[in-house]
């Protein structure tokens, strides 16, 4: 096993109970109700913890652990039956009415009986998995039944995890959170984007801190451009309600400036809340605006050919499930450095990924040789786990002639260790019952993105003509128009 080098101790988190609404529902089964099995399996829970599940379905016990085995075992898991008892052993289902004040009556004082059996000073977390519509109405009716504890009174404490998308446009976002803001304070709000969770993510920011042989290089005078690509093999799995109230740019937009941000930001000086937000907040502030003409020429929108006949979707819908972008960041480190991206549904692959590529030498021996980019800087953030660097080398035999190398570094080289290590939910989950909000997005982050978002999707709309939506075939990496996105600055994708 790979030896570690201080700060690896897993804090445990808070003691609490934990109210999931929205329990019924797909997210649930497949992301939360796991994670929370994984924390248990991980002994990672707090040493007194308790899950009260709430969903509209009226569900019996034998019913509800019928469901909560389902989701295990289509999430991987086939617990031992002492696991799986233990992990039922600390939750129990309440049917809720969330628009009606008698629901949180009922679940105020089966909140009291359960910390009291539980030894739990009203310390609870809140996790928001219904539909967006309704969080802003749930939150106030928690405050309202008095089940928000005064983030000023340290012996308790009530913290709200609210589910994506937060808004869909900078005047529901904001709107959005005015509304969550007159019941909660911000501290209290822990709004999720899963990508922050991921291991692969934060190593990027452990690799930039620790090795200067990276970071020293991640400026406008060694890196050529930066390409971030976010591609699903999958179209929409039966959430066509979901997507053509969205697209795409409205629900990749928050991973691909998280995957951005964490490329290209000024390292904090902590991973505290406060430094790491900080520089986000300089990262995104520093994002150049698009004019209008500019949506026309740096950003194409496509639809995959077939999306038509999706069950759910509109005859004409004109909602794209691809997008590619190209946009630049005004600071001194990366002046006049493209940042290019693609993102999109049936790309026939699933991958996520950044690439740095480094510019060619400009002096020396290879001023006159065509050696393309010598290098590029690949995170593979997902299906594999790794990061590598492409390098030029000689090569073996008595002429000098060059070869390209690369460097691997295998982010899990032991397979067997995977299970003991926490998930993206897993550790979200842990970060909110600790109450660390480093890894969740801020009110001002999410405004800023929704800002950096305004103008492109407005020129969708008020400008179609300009801004045609592309068709490509199922299983592409998008329209030709992504390739000569690139391609007209005389670059193409790695
Ligand atoms: N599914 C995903 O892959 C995914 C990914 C990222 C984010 N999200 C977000 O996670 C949240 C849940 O998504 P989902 O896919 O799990 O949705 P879903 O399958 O429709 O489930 C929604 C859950 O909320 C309840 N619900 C439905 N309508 C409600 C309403 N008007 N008021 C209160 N509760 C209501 C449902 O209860 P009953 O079924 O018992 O009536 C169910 O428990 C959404 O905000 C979504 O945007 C989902």
């Amino acid at each position: 096993m790979a030896e570690t080098l201080g700060f690896c101790e897993e804090m445990r988190p808070e003691s609490c109970g934990l109210i999931l609404f929205g329990a019924t529902g797909d997210l649930a089964a497949r992301k939360i109700l796991p994670a929370l099995f994984g924390l248990c399996e991980k002994n990672l829970i707090p040493k007194n913890f308790y899950m009260l599940l709430s969903g509209r379905t009226p569900l019996e016990r034998s019913a509800l652990e019928s469901r909560l085995w389902t989701a295990m075992n289509n999430a991987g898991f086939t617990p031992a039956p002492e696991t799986f008892g233990a992990f039922l052993g600390r939750l129990e289902y309440l049917q809720a009415d969330y628009d009606s004040a008698d629901f949180y009556r009922v679940l105020s004082a089966r909140l009291d009986e359960l910390d009291a059996k539980y030894g739990i000073n009203k310390k609870r977390l809140f996790y928001l998995a219904t539909p967006p519509a309704a969080f802003e109405p749930i939150v106030n009716m928690l405050k309202a039944g008095g089940l928000l504890a005064d983030p000023l009174d340290c012996a308790c404490w009530s913290r709200i995890i609210i589910e994506k998308p937060y808004g869909s446009s900078l005047e529901t976002a904001s709107s959005l959170d005015a509304g969550l803001k007159k019941a909660a304070a911000e501290n209290q709000i822990y709004r999720i984007d899963h990508f922050t969770g991921k291991e692969t993510v934060q190593n990027v920011l452990a690799l930039r801190s620790a090795n200067h042989v990276l970071d020293g290089t991640l400026n406008c005078r060694f890196v050529d451009h930066v390409e971030i690509t976010v591609f699903e093999e999958l179209g929409l799995e039966g959430r066509a309600g979901f997507f053509e109230k969205m697209g795409l740019a409205r629900d990749m937009m928050s991973h691909i400036l998280q995957l951005a941000a964490i490329t290209a930001m000024d390292l904090p000086e902590t991973f505290r809340d406060t430094d790491f937000k900080a520089q986000k907040k300089r990262f995104f502030e520093s994002l150049r605006p698009y004019t209008r003409p500019e949506v026309a020429a740096s950003v194409v929108r496509g639809q995959y050919a077939g999306y038509l006949a999706e069950p759910g979707v509109a005859p004409a819908s004109a909602v794209e499930t691809f997008m590619a972008f190209r946009f630049e960041v005004d600071n001194d480190r990366w002046l006049g450095v493209p940042f290019y991206v693609r993102a999109g549904k049936k790309a026939g692959k699933k991958q996520t990924s950044i690439d740095v590529v480094y510019k060619k030498p400009e002096r020396g021996i290879f001023r006159h040789i065509d050696i393309g980019y010598p290098n590029v800087l690949s995170i593979c953030i997902q299906p594999e786990e790794k990061v590598t660097v492409s390098l030029v080398s000689k090569h073996p035999g008595p002429k000098l002639c060059f070869a390209e190398r690369g460097m691997s570094l295998d982010y899990r080289p032991d397979a067997r260790e995977a299970p003991r290590y926490p998930t993206d939910y897993e550790r979200l989950l842990i970060e909110a019952m600790s109450g660390d909000q480093t890894l969740f997005l801020s009110s001002l982050e999410m405004r800023l993105m929704w800002e950096f978002l305004a103008p492109l999707l407005e020129a969708w709309t008020e400008a179609p003509d300009e801004n045609p939506l592309r068709v490509y075939a199922a299983g592409a990496p998008g329209p030709a128009q992504a390739e000569e996105l690139l391609k007209k600055e005389g670059r193409s994708w790695v």
